[in-house]
């Protein structure tokens, strides 16, 4: 793999790509559990860095509150593992290596735990659980996820695309993100909840949703636990509203539950059969486990599709070339987008668009971890008990691994860059056995929506441009545009 920089708009000035390109192959020690000096014990070993680039360590938290992806992307270019301290957090250990994220994902993901404050946020939904817990929670849920049961919510997703979508207008600004953050509710409820929201109302859950980003605010997130933000309460008071919402909706589902809960063709009708039949055995044996099941689908569901879809919508105005083969790709289909167009391949650089999109604007931006025991990455000691983070907006960039790494470019994926890549150089999802349960779907639904969209109307951005030339970027709990940026839509 070439490691080359080449032109395009990255975070920072062209001399620090530069300057990233350079350093990057010979900037750490070696990748392996050795230290340097094999007599070293690992008691021994050096701490990760603090790089000389994030200023002195006091300063971190505050970096961190303006802008985690800048400082991630700054530690990262030249070093593939560091440390940020955050006040009131303590030290975070950074991995910015495919070979990390494949050891914490897979190899030796036994040494290796979530962090607690998806649990305190989250309770026992499948984002949370681990152990025995998780294995009977993935198993339960799995076939709602697979391919076969997903594809059968496309109509749905087209319909519900089409519902919000048809009330555009030629030379309307809309506040995309916004807007998009409303379909994805409306698909993600349609389609697994089994609910159609109101177009023009159910104000009450949709603020609640947006909420539950809240509890892992940048500025908020450095400070202590006791410490009642305003984010932190409005996290309680959305989290509150979901659950209301759960057991209402739970009550519906159980008026008429599948006999089978493998016969259940949404989550709520499966977890009201689950009440019923198997509950213990499927790791939520109360109707406080069933709730945290939706809480978490609501809050791992429609953000991440909601940005995906935004960052995409933004690349096609900006890159009018890829645009074109966009606008003729979608043209081309006979009606409205469908499964079987992406399954014989019509939709193919829809597809990629797509796949470029979640490169370059990973939407879940890190992984975050903690130690479960000692543990040494590339001859640094990470302790027992540490935060871990392995930073996919960074990997994800990496010049040893995507030529150009800053340029929006589908054209990359071709199948022989697909098979040549390292395998956890790419993974938006995760990866290892907690991959994303949902990616089958939020493919479906970003590749669904984009022609959709793309068959009526021809987006520009109108919004300001960020420190790089890209988009303004905010990074909260997902990576996002920052709020309020238009876009002028153009009827076709
Ligand atoms: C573009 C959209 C999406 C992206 C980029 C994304 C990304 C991710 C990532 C990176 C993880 C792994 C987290 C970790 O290892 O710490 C994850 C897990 C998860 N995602 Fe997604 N996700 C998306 C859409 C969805 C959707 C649509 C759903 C549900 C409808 C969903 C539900 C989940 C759940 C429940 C987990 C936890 C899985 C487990 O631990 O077994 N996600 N997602």
């Amino acid at each position: 793999m070439s490691s080359d920089a080449g032109p395009g708009g990255g975070r920072g000035a062209a001399d620090d790509r530069e300057r990233r390109a350079r350093r990057r192959p010979d900037r750490s020690p070696p990748q392996s559990d050795v230290a340097p000096g094999h007599d070293q014990s690992a008691a021994e070993r050096p701490l990760p860095p603090y790089p000389d680039s994030l200023g002195p360590r006091v300063f971190h938290a505050a970096q961190w509150m303006r802008d985690p992806v800048d400082l991630l992307d700054r530690g990262g270019t030249d070093h593939d593992v560091f440390r940020a301290h955050l006040l009131g957090v303590g030290d975070w250990y950074q991995l910015c290596h495919p070979d990390h994220s494949k050891r914490v994902l897979l190899a030796e993901r036994e040494k290796f735990r979530k962090s607690e404050d998806f649990g305190i946020a989250f309770g026992d939904g499948l984002l949370t659980v681990e152990g025995e817990t998780w294995t009977r929670q993935r198993q339960t849920l799995q076939p709602l996820f697979v391919r076969e049961s997903v594809r059968g919510a496309a109509g749905t997703m087209v319909e519900q695309v089409k519902r919000r979508v048809d009330r555009w207008t030629d030379g309307q600004r809309l506040a995309l993100q916004s807007e998009l953050t409303d379909l994805t509710l409306d698909v993600l409820f349609a389609a697994i909840l089994g609910r159609e929201l109101a177009l023009d109302g159910d104000e009450k859950v949709r603020r609640a949703a947006e909420a539950l980003h809240d509890w892992f605010v940048p500025t908020s997130y450095p400070l202590p636990q006791w410490i009642p933000t305003p984010a932190r309460r409005r996290f309680r008071e959305g989290k509150r509203t979901l659950q209301q919402e759960a057991d209402r909706l739970l009550e519906e589902a159980a008026r008429n539950p599948p006999d089978d809960p493998a016969e259940a063709d949404d989550l709520m009708r499966l977890l009201a059969a689950l009440r019923e039949t198997d509950a213990v055995d499927a790791g939520m044996p109360s109707d406080e486990h069933l709730r945290d099941q939706m809480v978490t689908v609501i809050f791992a569901g429609h953000d991440t599709t909601t940005t995906s879809l935004t960052f995409a919508l933004w690349a096609l105005a900006e890159h009018p070339e890829v645009r074109e083969r966009f606008h003729a790709e979608v043209d081309a289909l006979d009606g409205p987008p469908t499964a079987e167009d992406i399954e014989a391949g019509r939709l193919e650089f829809t597809d990629r668009v797509v796949t470029e999109t979640l490169r370059l604007f990973p939407p879940v931006y890190g992984l975050p971890r903690v130690a479960d025991r000692d543990v040494t990455v590339d001859g640094y000691r990470v302790p027992e008990g540490e935060r871990i983070n392995v930073v996919l907006y960074r990997i994800q960039r990496d010049p040893r691994f995507f030529d150009r790494p800053d340029e929006f470019d589908p054209d990359r994926w071709t199948d022989e860059f697909r098979q040549s890549l390292h395998d956890f150089a790419y993974a938006p999802f995760g990866g290892g056995p907690r991959i994303c349960i949902g990616r089958q779907f939020a493919l479906l639904e970003a590749t669904l929506a984009l022609a959709t969209i793309g068959r009526d109307y021809e987006l520009y951005y109108l919004g300001e441009e960020g420190d790089d030339g890209g988009p303004p970027l905010s990074p909260q709990m997902t990576l996002r545009m920052e709020a309020g940026q238009e876009f002028l839509v153009t009827e076709r």
